[in-house]
C-alpha cells in the first residue's frame, strides 16, 4: 500500500474508534451549532484532532485544511490533507449508523490520496491516484446500469444553502419521475463511496465542501465513474455541486438536470 494511504487509514480507524464509541450517546459529549442545522459535538473536535496528530507526526511539512479546525500545519506545503473528521454529524448525534471519517490528500491541487472510513459498518474505502479503488481491500467499481431505468440515485436537500430549496424541490421532481428511486442518507463522503462500488447508480448534491467530497472523488473516479458540476464541468472542486456516475448514468442524469433550462441559482 501507498505508504501515506497507509498512514491516513491508520488516522482514519483512531477516529472511527471514536465515533463508534460515542454514536447516539448524547450524554457522553457536547452538541453546538455553527450555522442553522450544522452541528458540531466535541467528538467531532476529538476525532479531528487525533486525525491531525497522526499525520503531522509522520508528516511534519504538511498542511491540514480541516471542517473543524481550519488551516493546519504549513499552509504553504505541497502537500495539504483535506478532513471531514465526521462526515455525517447530524446522523451521528441521532445514533444513525451512517457516518464517517474523510481524509484526502492533495499534492499541488491534485488529489493522490482518499479514504472513507465508515466505522459502524466497519467499511474502508481507498484509493491512491492510478491504483484503483477498494473496500476493505477488495477492488470496486461503478454499477453497469446504461440509462435511469432502475436506477437508485442518491442526493440530499441543499440545508446549507435554503435558498435554493424551491429550485432543488423541481430538479428532485424530475429527478425522482426519471428513476427508479432516490436515497438520502446524510453522508456525501460515504454517497461517493456507494456510487464507487455500485450500491448507486448515480449521486448528485449542491453546495459541498471540500472536506465532503475530496476523497470520496477520487474513489468514486478510481472505481470508473465521473463526477462533474451540473453543467457538465469539472468545475464541482470550485462550486461544490456535484453530478456523478458511471459514464451514461452520468450523462444521462445531466440531461434530467436539464442544465440550460436549470434555475440559475443551480448551476
Ligand atoms: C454533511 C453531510 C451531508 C450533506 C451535507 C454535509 P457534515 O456533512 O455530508 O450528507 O448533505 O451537505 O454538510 O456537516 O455532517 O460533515
Ligand atoms: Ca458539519
Ligand atoms: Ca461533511
Ligand atoms: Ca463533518
Amino acid at each position: 500500500m501507498h505508504p501515506m494511504l497507509n498512514i491516513a487509514v491508520r488516522a482514519a480507524r483512531a477516529a472511527g474508534n471514536l465515533i463508534a464509541r460515542n454514536i447516539g450517546q448524547q450524554d457522553t459529549f457536547e452538541v453546538a451549532t455553527k450555522n442553522k442545522d450544522d452541528l458540531v459535538t466535541s467528538i467531532d473536535k476529538q476525532c479531528e484532532k487525533v486525525i491531525v496528530d497522526t499525520l503531522l507526526k509522520s508528516f511534519r511539512d504538511h498542511g491540514i485544511i480541516a471542517e473543524e479546525g481550519g488551516v493546519q500545519g504549513n499552509p504553504d506545503s505541497e502537500y495539504q490533507w483535506i478532513i471531514d473528521p465526521i462526515d455525517g454529524t447530524t446522523n451521528f448525534v441521532q445514533g444513525i449508523p451512517h457516518c464517517a471519517v474523510s481524509i484526502a490528500l492533495r499534492h499541488n491541487g491534485k488529489t493522490e490520496i482518499g479514504v472513507v472510513f465508515d466505522p459502524m459498518a466497519n467499511e474502508m474505502f481507498t484509493a491512491a491516484r492510478g491504483s484503483g479503488a477498494f473496500l476493505n481491500g477488495r477492488r470496486i467499481r461503478v454499477g453497469s446500469r446504461d440509462s435511469l431505468d432502475g436506477a437508485i440515485i442518491g442526493t440530499a436537500f441543499p440545508t446549507r444553502y435554503r435558498d435554493r430549496m424551491h429550485a432543488y424541490l423541481e430538479l428532485f421532481s424530475r429527478l425522482i419521475s426519471n428513476c427508479a428511486d432516490v436515497r438520502r442518507m446524510g453522508a456525501a463522503s460515504l454517497d461517493l463511496c456507494y456510487v464507487a462500488c455500485g450500491r448507486f447508480d448515480g449521486y448528485l448534491e449542491q453546495g459541498l465542501k471540500a472536506w465532503d467530497f475530496s476523497a470520496g472523488d477520487l474513489i468514486l473516479r478510481e472505481a470508473g465513474g465521473i463526477v462533474t458540476d451540473f453543467m457538465g464541468e469539472p468545475n464541482y472542486v470550485k462550486s461544490g455541486n456535484v453530478v456523478s456516475g458511471n459514464p451514461k448514468v452520468l450523462r444521462a442524469l445531466l440531461q434530467v438536470c436539464d442544465v440550460q433550462n436549470l434555475p440559475a441559482i443551480l448551476k
